[in-house]
């Protein structure tokens, strides 16, 4: 559909209705006229958007959109400007973790403005589509990937550092069309836990990745360990069993602190997976009820805890992340 209409004169001036297109002419032109403002708009975005990150899974629940959340906050306390776009049609949950629950989708001048999230991130969502939140959308494909197309050329999102996009899980359409759509993606974000055999252990998904023609920028492994801590007299040994008949022993500190950290899941998932395909391993995320919490209540973990373990966890993440930038996104699994 095209969102200005257009009337286009035939060479010379003459009159359209004489000897000009016929109106199926017409049509055609005004398609293929806002098919190229389109993709000028979205060259435009490309070039004021410096790093534009993927992020990805091969399932849901391994908490793709807490990562992409928490990195686009982590990034935003290093003091970049930082947008995300939300792809998610099913189960767009990251307006909540963003304190954005309920927001509409806010258009001026024919352009898409993004909603403004904690720290200052720009946040587009699918959710902003949604009469109900409650009731997922089920669009016909071509009608979604139009959507998408049309959420990544119309929106107003200015200049920005770092946009990072979150996706449904899996090798779905939504990332290719994006691939596709937004120019010079640095490279995508693979999201796991530590007992999942990651989104690249199966053919499809690197025949996947190949089609995307975006480098793997690493493997993150969330829901890594969750810490407990406490106090005892300085020097005593405590031990604890833990799941699995696993004993975990540990000494109190000189301050009499001491902490252990519980493997929920088998623990090396994310870095098994990531040397297993020559990727870079970016780091491990806590588990941390934190989060949960957060997607509940709308205040991010990061933001309820700028300096707690989980945000100082993400900022190691980011580094990496920005380390893989530096070298040009290179990966063991550059596509081409
Ligand atoms: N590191 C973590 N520790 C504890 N809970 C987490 C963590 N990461 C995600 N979660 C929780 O797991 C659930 C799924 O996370 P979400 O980010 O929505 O996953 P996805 O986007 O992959 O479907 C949410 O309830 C979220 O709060
Ligand atoms: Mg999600």
């Amino acid at each position: 559909m095209a969102d200005s209409p257009v009337t286009i004169n035939p060479p010379g001036g003459g009159n359209p209705s004489e000897n000009g297109p016929s109106p199926q002419e017409q049509k055609q032109m005004e398609q293929a006229y806002a098919q190229m403002k389109r993709k000028m708009a979205m060259e435009e975005i490309g070039r004021k958007i410096k790093h534009k990150i993927m992020v990805l899974s091969g399932k849901g629940g391994v908490g793709k959109s807490t990562v992409s959340t928490g990195l686009a906050l982590s990034l935003a306390q290093q003091g970049h400007k930082v947008g995300i776009l939300d792809i998610d049609i099913t189960g767009p949950n990251v307006p909540k973790m963003m304190g954005l629950d309920g927001r509409r989708l806010h258009v001026e001048n024919k352009r898409i403005h993004p909603a403004e999230g904690h720290l200052g991130v720009k946040v587009i969502s699918m959710a902003f589509l949604l009469d109900d939140e409650d009731t997922p959308v089920v669009w016909r494909g071509p009608i979604k990937l139009g959507a998408i197309q049309q959420f990544i050329g119309d929106v107003e999102w200015g200049q920005l550092d770092y946009l990072v996009i979150d996706f449904p899980p899996g090798t779905s359409d939504e990332p290719l069309t994006v691939a596709q759509s937004l120019p010079d993606i640095d490279g995508m974000v693979i999201v796991t836990t530590p007992q999942q055999v990651a989104l690249l252990d199966s053919r499809k998904s690197i025949t996947f990745s190949e089609s995307l023609k975006v480098p793997v920028l690493g493997v993150v492994e969330n829901m890594s360990g969750f810490t407990i801590s406490g106090t005892a007299q300085p020097g005593t040994d405590i031990s604890v069993g833990a799941p699995g008949g696993k004993t975990l022993s540990t000494t109190a500190g000189e301050d009499g602190a001491f902490s252990f950290t519980l493997d929920i899941f088998k623990e090396g998932g994310g870095k098994a997976t990531a040397e297993e395909f020559g990727v870079p391993f970016l780091g491990a995320l806590p588990f941390d009820p934190g989060f949960v919490r957060g997607g509940d209540d709308g205040v991010h973990r990061i933001v309820s805890e700028p300096e707690g373990a989980s945000a100082q966890a993400f900022a190691k993440v980011v580094d990496a992340i920005q380390g893989q930038l530096n070298q040009g996104g290179s990966s063991g699994l550059e596509i081409v």
